[in-house]
């Protein structure tokens, strides 16, 4: 089965809800039937401006998915602040990024809580991105492999295998996120097809074939061909370019580059 490419815009804590609508009204006005066709394409925005534009987008029936940038794993109860997949479930939404290196880094978010952020999001029939990358220093030392293999058995602990055709993992190497450095296409591409390799041996080949993997990091037009390019790389999580309608357009329109 051909895996359908999914381009997702990471908007970070930026825009709030006008500014979103705004945003996602100007996005589709740039977007034709093809490009939705030819790859799933999501908005993540702040929770703040999920029902915004969860309203636009049934309003204008625009093929566009919904995304959240984080969840909390419980259902309800007192969790000051947080918010909980049931919530996001009954906004429609549709993807959830779990795991996000900034989240880890300055959250301390740790492999167990990003699997329990995983299975939560499956339970509520939502899917998750499950993000995995190195930093600069494990790279340096030779500990990329190891790193992203460790963050993907804790993401993915008690996740069936009939539950991985919800999974998408978003490969987003720490030292090319919002640096303009980005990783080259065959390193990109090598790091999903481990990442693909170790799905493979933990589930079976079916599952490993149809998982989709995206690269993030400094994803922008003038490199979203050539990543695209690669056989493992099924799609980008993108940051900074997301928050600009022209770039972000451009990038869903790879396939006409
Ligand atoms: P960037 O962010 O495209 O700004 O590097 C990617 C991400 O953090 O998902």
């Amino acid at each position: 089965m051909a895996r359908t490419p999914i381009i997702v815009g990471n908007w970070k804590m930026h825009c709030d809800h006008l500014a979103a609508i705004q945003l996602v009204q100007q996005l589709s006005y740039r977007l034709d039937p093809k490009d939705y066709d030819t790859s799933e394409l999501v908005v993540a925005p702040p929770f703040t401006a999920l029902r915004s534009i969860q309203t636009l987008i049934q309003g204008d029936d625009l093929p566009l998915g919904l995304g959240a940038q984080n969840v909390f794993w419980e259902s309800e109860g007192a969790f000051t602040g947080e918010v909980s997949p049931a919530m996001l479930a009954a906004l429609h939404v549709a993807y959830v990024i779990c795991g996000h290196s900034e989240r880890r880094a300055m959250f301390g978010e740790d492999n167990q809580d990003v699997g329990r952020k995983v299975r939560a999001v499956l339970a509520h029939n939502m899917r998750p991105i499950l993000c995995v990358g190195e930093t600069l220093e494990q790279r340096e030392a030779g500990q990329a492999n190891d790193v992203v293999v460790r963050q993907l058995n804790g993401g993915l602990e008690g996740v069936q295998a009939a539950q991985m055709g919800d999974v998408v993992i978003a490969y987003e190497p720490v030292w090319a996120i919002g640096t303009g450095r980005t990783a080259l296409p065959q390193d990109a591409d090598e790091m999903c097809g481990i990442i693909r390799g170790h799905v493979g041996d933990v589930y079976d080949a079916a599952i490993a074939g149809d998982l989709r993997v995206q690269y993030g990091g400094s994803v922008k037009p003038a490199n979203i061909a050539s990543l695209m390019d690669c056989a493992h790389v099924d799609g980008a999580l993108v940051g900074g370019a997301s928050l600009d309608p022209d770039d972000f357009a451009t990038i869903c329109r790879w396939h006409r580059l």
